[in-house]
């Protein structure tokens, strides 16, 4: 029994005077979109908000996975759930109950997700595991696309599998940073339930044909796996 991987295009390098030509043009072949959100305060670059993600919703049938990098995701949150965000994903380090703010994400109806930097060890998360729906694990640092992927993220990808299947919970394990047709395969050895894919996939020359190419190697590597 082989498990479909599923991939979400990051939007980060996309053409946002196309964004919805961008994003139609691969929406058949994915499973997610991940929609990177910066403050200018917990990453030094800036991205887009709700009206940004709720535009987006109107243009793709795909579910959506905010990714908040802002250091008050509770004050947003339910904005962006408004907007049709289906996950939420946030850093736990940002603030000082992450408990509470898997409480709110809760009750606003949209999946939870941590997310995890290079720099924070797994034992920040681990308390919370069995609460969330999706457990970002990151390989690149967070702020921008097009950054060389974190070998050293891996033996993390590996943990953070064991730590989901010794407690048993549902998250999936997410990895964003750095992955394209170089990386993915050490990616998919570690571990993975879906693939975050930026660069790889938006490079500014055929977003579909980068689409299809990661797809099938996700389906070959799946296979051999088995
Ligand atoms: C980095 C973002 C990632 C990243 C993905 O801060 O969270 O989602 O942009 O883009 P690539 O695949 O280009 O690293
Ligand atoms: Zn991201």
């Amino acid at each position: 029994m082989t498990k479909r991987i599923q991939l979400a295009p990051s939007i980060l390098t996309a053409d946002f005077a196309r964004i919805g030509e961008e994003v139609r043009s691969v929406s058949d072949i994915v499973d997610w979109f991940h929609l990177d959100v910066m403050d200018g305060h917990y990453v030094p670059n800036l991205t887009f908000g709700p009206s940004t993600v709720e535009a987006i919703n109107r243009w793709c049938e795909r579910p959506l996975h905010v990714h908040l990098m802002i250091t008050d995701p509770s004050q947003y949150a339910p904005e962006f759930a408004a907007a049709g965000a289906d996950r939420i994903s946030f850093h736990p380090e940002v603030v000082e109950e992450p408990g509470e703010v898997i409480n709110e994400l809760e009750a606003l109806g949209v999946g939870a997700g941590m997310a995890v930097h290079p720099d924070i060890p797994l034992s920040r998360v681990a308390p919370f595991v069995e609460r969330l729906d999706v457990l970002l694990m990151m390989t690149v640092r967070p702020g921008f696309g097009g950054q060389k992927f974190l070998d050293e993220g891996l033996p993390k990808i590996v943990e953070a599998n064991r730590l989901v299947r010794e407690t048993g919970a549902r998250a999936d394990i997410e990895v964003d940073g750095g992955v394209n047709g170089s990386t993915i395969d050490r990616v998919v050895d570690a571990g993975v339930d879906i693939v975050v894919a930026g660069s790889a996939i938006f490079d500014g020359v055929d977003a579909p044909a980068a689409a299809k190419n990661l797809r099938e190697r996700l389906d070959v590597l799946a296979g051999s796996s088995a």
